[in-house]
């Protein structure tokens, strides 16, 4: 997978990609991410990308034309499967879209700031639009590292046990059982017994019971969707 992202503030973004499991997959090869500074394509000796709303109203908007050419030169070297926005009115990012796009080839993510894009912008270029929750956020690049941190770690070798990402929550419709690790019992709070019985065919069942109780009383939304 290809990952390209445009973005004013490319330090904003870089260090997700710098530690842990997104290193290790574009170590590996597994996945490219590259950053594009869109002041670079800004307008005039102030390398403008910005400007004032036409009709009034308070807020800047990001002008079309440095985003024109950047797109169109991205594009001119490779077809994308989509061109994904980050702006809160897109749709709500869950496990279902993650797994959609982290099966596509080569993506690009435009980050937005201020007021948003130039609306002719989303017209003519973008293909998904995608918001990483009920909130504004100040830019687009947090939710951009959001995205490509969902979608990447479903990679195949990303994340080196295979299971692992299978058995996160959501993936079956359901919210993960709760974990424990040593020591078996810490200042009087005992790991439940069952997982230390070593009865595999148990263990499953009452992960699985867990997993439904822990979604009955956290999420019960998600039951009625399955
Ligand atoms: N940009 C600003 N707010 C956002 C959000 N909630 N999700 C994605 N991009 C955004």
């Amino acid at each position: 997978m290809r990952i390209d992202i445009v973005t004013v503030l490319p330090e904003l973004i870089k260090s997700p990609f710098e530690a842990s499991i997104l290193k290790r997959a574009i170590e590996k090869g597994l996945v490219e991410v590259h950053m594009h500074d869109l002041r670079k394509y800004g307008l005039n000796k102030y390398n403008q990308v910005d400007d004032y709303q036409y009709g009034g109203g308070a807020g800047m908007v990001m002008m079309i034309e440095p985003l024109d050419k950047i797109i169109t030169d991205l594009k001119s070297e490779r077809e994308y499967d989509e061109i994904i926005y980050m702006t809160p009115d897109g749709e709500t990012l869950n496990q279902g879209i993650a797994n959609h796009i982290s099966l596509k080839e080569n993506l690009m993510i435009i980050c937005g700031h201020y007021k948003g894009i130039d609306q002719r912008v989303r017209d003519m270029f973008i293909t998904k639009e995608i918001s990483i929750g009920d909130y504004v956020l100040s830019g687009g690049e947090l939710g951009a590292a959001v995205l490509c941190d969902s979608i990447i770690r479903l990679i195949p070798g990303v994340i080196s046990d295979e299971t692992s990402a299978l058995t996160d929550s959501f993936q079956d419709g359901l919210l993960a059982p709760p974990v424990y690790t040593r020591p078996a019992e810490y200042k009087g709070h005992k790991v439940p017994e069952i997982l230390l019985s070593g009865n595999l065919p148990a263990i499953d069942q009452w992960r699985e019971d867990q997993a439904i109780q822990r979604t009955k009383d956290r999420r019960p939304d998600l039951l009625s969707d399955l």
